[in-house]
């Protein structure tokens, strides 16, 4: 008997253990019978804001690359602080995140509520919207599949360690993307994501006032493009908003021109110019310069795997009801 109970309770534990795996799987068709009309009135709604608002493609690319980073794809970039809990967007990377890409998602979250109350999870919302804003800005279609739950926790905390910055060395920020499973190709294909969208002068001022004794500009830049920035930001200090485009040639088309910029010293952030300095990124951006439609692509499958990271399924998140808050106090 006790041989046999034996094995018994060790397959029960096993397949116990195995149900987070086995609820993991995203799928294609998720809300096909709970929410049919789901993409479309993501999409429809993220269009619209884009249309109003052009900066909205670009904010949301952004906002959607630093949920995921941060604990996976799971909507706890837009929940936000209150006297218990400084949460993650409150992080000092991700304050400057636009105001835009979180009204699309509140629009969207809205809009299905009212078609679907309680189905639709923000951070699917999130995934669907980015994918569909990259298309609408003349990028490649990404698939996104869907079932994502939203966390239950956001702390500013998780976000300060896990992010790449643009002062970081290229060693450190190829070991970000690799902790997260990226290989160096699809991180140079991820950071095409570059092609659209703007930078705050602050993220690239010492490049172009203090870039070292001897040489306030970093010889890196096309010495014409670095005049031009020294110009645009000359009173960053006073209007903090100040910005430049990332793609100075075609800053609101998703395409590979960013990559023919790096060759030309018109990568605007430091990590913009290290991905063509290093040997180990450079060949990457010499393939997506020649040729977009590899760009397109890679871009395409990194995105789709950026979207599946550390999501959580089944019962290991909650579908809330405002994406700015959780169902109940953390
Ligand atoms: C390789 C490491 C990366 C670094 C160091 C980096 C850093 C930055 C910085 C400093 C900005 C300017 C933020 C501001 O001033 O508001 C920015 C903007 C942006 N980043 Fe990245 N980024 C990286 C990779 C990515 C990836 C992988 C994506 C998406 C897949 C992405 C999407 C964007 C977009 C779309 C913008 C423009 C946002 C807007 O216009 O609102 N970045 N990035």
């Amino acid at each position: 008997m006790t041989s046999y109970s034996i094995p018994l309770f060790l397959s029960l534990s096993l397949s116990l253990s195995l149900l987070p795996l086995l609820q993991s799987e995203l799928t294609r068709d998720y809300y096909q019978k709970t929410c049919p009309k789901f993409s479309h009135i993501v999409n429809s709604t993220v269009t619209a804001k884009q249309l109003a608002a052009p900066t909205t493609a670009a904010a949301t690319l952004q906002l959607f690359f630093h949920d995921c980073m941060v604990g996976g794809c799971d909507a706890s970039i837009l929940v936000t602080s209150n006297s218990y809990n400084k949460a993650e967007r409150d992080a000092e990377v991700n304050v400057h995140l636009s105001g835009d890409a979180f009204d699309a998602v509140a629009r969207a979250k809205a809009a299905l509520e009212m078609e679907c109350p309680g189905v639709a999870s923000c951070a699917d919302i999130l995934a669907t919207a980015a994918a569909h804003l990259v298309a609408a800005v003349g990028g490649p279609a990404v698939e996104v599949p869907l079932g994502r739950k939203d966390s239950v926790e956001s702390k500013s905390s998780s976000a300060e360690k896990q992010f790449p910055l643009a002062t970081m060395a290229m060693s450190e920020i190829i070991s970000i993307f690799s902790r997260k499973g990226f290989s160096v190709g699809e991180m140079v294909a991820l950071g095409g994501a570059h092609t659209i969208g703007l930078s705050h002068c602050k993220e690239f001022s010492k490049r172009i006032f203090e870039f070292r004794e001897g040489s306030e500009v970093d010889p890196a830049y096309n010495p014409g493009y670095a005049e031009g920035l020294r110009k645009l930001c000359a009173n960053y200090t006073k209007d903090p908003s100040m910005s430049a485009f990332n793609d100075v040639m075609t800053p609101t088309k998703f395409d590979n021109v960013y990559f023919k910029n790096l060759r030309r010293g018109l990568g605007l952030l430091a990590s913009d110019s290290a991905m063509f300095g290093d040997p180990r990124t450079r060949p990457f951006v010499d393939t997506y310069a020649n040729d977009q439609t590899k760009f397109f692509q890679d871009f395409s499958l990194a995105l789709s795997k950026l979207s599946s990271l550390q999501v959580k399924t089944g019962s290991l998140g909650e579908v809330r009801t405002r994406c700015d808050s959780f169902n109940s106090l953390p």
